[in-house]
């Protein structure tokens, strides 16, 4: 085997590949947008989204996501920011939460966790957080909107350490909050950090590094905000975990940082640092063992997503994925495992802040969008490997809502499976069946609502059936582990509800988390699991 180039491994070194994961409105757009800024890959914070703004850039794909209201226009940004390569992955949340927002934790290397100061942790990223533990990638927090009244910091970190069970080391510790935030102390190298004027966070502002004692400060924090700092500092000092880079690798401790992404405040400051302690591409598992982006010469990357029908008068679908090793080239011939052969990967596509456009190379970290005619599935392995290995699949992810859908027109019976399947296929919806009867009742899961709308809309405009949903009250739904239980034989609470999923295996469905813990009180043994295998 050649030798891996040297502009290859060059390349992917300087990759930084990861997804920002909040709750609606902590301000991940706002941070995005930000980093934008300090890379220069745009002018002025506002030209990435005022929120209406920015998608119009993407015109043909808006119709889409008015008709649907998912969001298909952006799944990753690149940029250049000191010597790095970053590409930030886009997670959907709002209404188009979806099982596409957990598939898109596969392809990070590491997660962002943007907090409310005001709010502690919330549900979205307790659910998304849950996904990133699973993978043991790094967890980095920045607690945003410093410049509100905050919780007080202790508490903040202790929400995080209880709600999620993760270990927290403050790089940085506020100065005040609301009206009073001042700005950071750096814990490292015991220096505060000013910032200045940002005109309102649109333009990229100084950071000024002054030591404790400076002139400066006591004109700017009184003696008595100083007092409060230093007894934190102490006490955070003496009860806090010390930073410890290979635990902040394992995604066993946080780094967090304190900020404002409005003003701009411990952006830069946050970036810099986040970039130094995260990681370059990882290695990935195949069935071949760990393939390494460092010693593996070809291109190999798998698909995470699949965007169907971009384009009304084509069906035609769009293939995200994630390049684990080696180059891309436009037109590159590689071997399709799961379809067992050889694929030329057209139109590849890359977003660059709100732009999409068409790309000649990329690299192992990079995401990129490749027309699909139908052939591809997530998790699909694509390699130009003489050794034609495949790399773990995707797990499912647990659905939260649940339908019973029927076709309307009995004769239509054949065109609702098929429609049904290929949309379960491409991973838009999950659909499972009474544990004990036949096909007839079809249950459906998703993610996110939106999900049953999308389900809909398609059947009847691609496969031309009406169907009927009526909604079901489960909320839960588990994946058995120990698939020799006898089913049969398993005591459950009066709501929960016994299915399987197209592979046959079995699930359960429950109302409430109550009765989860009270079937796995009930049952000694069972083992119920979150994730589906792939
Ligand atoms: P999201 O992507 O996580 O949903 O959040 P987004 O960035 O859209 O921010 C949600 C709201 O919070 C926005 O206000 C945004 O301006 C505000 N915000 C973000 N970061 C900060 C911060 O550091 N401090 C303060 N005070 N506010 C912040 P909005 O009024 O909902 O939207 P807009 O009209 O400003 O766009």
């Amino acid at each position: 085997m050649s030798e891996i180039t040297k502009e290859i491994k060059e390349q992917i070194n300087k990759r930084r590949t990861f997804a920002i994961i909040s709750h609606p409105d902590a301000g991940k757009t706002t941070l995005t947008e930000k980093f934008l800024l300090y890379g220069g890959a745009i002018n002025q914070a506002g030209s990435v989204k005022g929120k209406a703004t920015a998608r119009h850039a993407v015109s043909d794909w808006m119709e889409i996501e008015k008709e649907r209201g998912i969001s298909v226009t952006s799944s990753v940004l690149q940029f250049n920011y000191g010597g790095y390569c970053i590409n930030i992955l886009d997670t959907p949340g709002h209404q188009d939460f979806s099982e596409d927002t957990y598939r898109t934790l596969m392809a990070a290397d590491s997660a962002v966790m943007v907090i409310d100061a005001s709010k502690g942790v919330e549900a979205q990223t307790r659910k998304l957080f849950k996904v990133c533990t699973m993978r043991h990638i790094p967890i980095f927090t920045f607690i945003n909107k410093m410049d509100r009244e905050a919780m007080d910091t202790f508490e903040l970190l202790d929400d995080i350490e209880n709600e999620l069970g993760i270990a927290t080391c403050p790089v940085n510790w506020p100065i005040g909050s609301g009206k009073n935030f001042k700005g950071v102390y750096d814990r490292a190298t015991k220096e505060i950090e000013l910032f200045s004027d940002t005109k309102k966070g649109t333009t990229q502002g100084q950071v000024k590094k002054v030591p404790l004692g400076d002139p400066e400060v006591t004109w700017l924090i009184d003696e008595s905000q100083r007092l409060q700092l230093m007894e934190e500092i102490e006490l955070q000092d003496g009860a806090g975990a010390e930073f410890d880079q290979e635990l902040v690798s394992k995604g066993e401790l946080s780094p967090v940082f304190f900020g404002s992404a409005l003003t701009n405040f411990g952006v830069e400051t946050f970036l810099e640092h986040f970039l130094k302690m995260t990681t370059s591409p990882l290695p990935r598992i195949s069935d071949q063992g760990e393939i390494d982006p460092m010693k593996e010469e070809a291109f190999s990357a798998f698909v995470f997503k699949i965007q169907a029908n971009m384009n009304k008068a084509h069906r035609d679908r769009i293939a995200f994925m994630r390049i684990c090793s080696g180059a891309f080239e436009a037109g590159m011939e590689v071997f399709h495992i799961q379809g067992g052969k050889k694929v030329r990967l057209s139109q590849p596509q890359q977003m660059m802040a709100s732009e999409r456009k068409m790309i000649d190379r990329a690299y192992g970290g990079d995401i990129i969008g490749v027309f699909d005619p139908g052939i591809f599935s997530i998790g699909d392995t694509l390699t130009t490997s003489a050794k034609k290995y495949a790399y773990e699949g995707i797990p499912t992810f647990a659905p939260e809502h649940f339908a019973r859908v029927r076709q309307v027109d009995t004769m239509k019976r054949k065109q609702f499976i098929k429609g049904i399947n290929q949309i379960a296929q491409e991973g838009a919806i999950q659909i499972f069946q009474e544990y004990n009867t036949g096909m007839e009742e079809i249950i459906v899961g998703v993610v996110g609502v939106l999900q049953f709308d999308v389900l809909k809309y398609r059947l009847e405009n691609e496969y031309n059936v009406e169907i009927r949903m009526d909604s079901l009250p489960y909320e839960h739904i588990r994946w058995i582990e120990n698939e020799e239980i006898n089913l049969d034989k398993l005591v459950g609470t009066s709501d929960m509800k016994k299915i399987k999923d197209l592979k046959g295996r079995p699930l359960l469905l429950f109302v409430n988390d109550w009765s989860v813990r009270m079937t796995l009180e009930r049952n000694e043994g069972l083992i119920l699991s979150e994730f589906g295998k792939a």
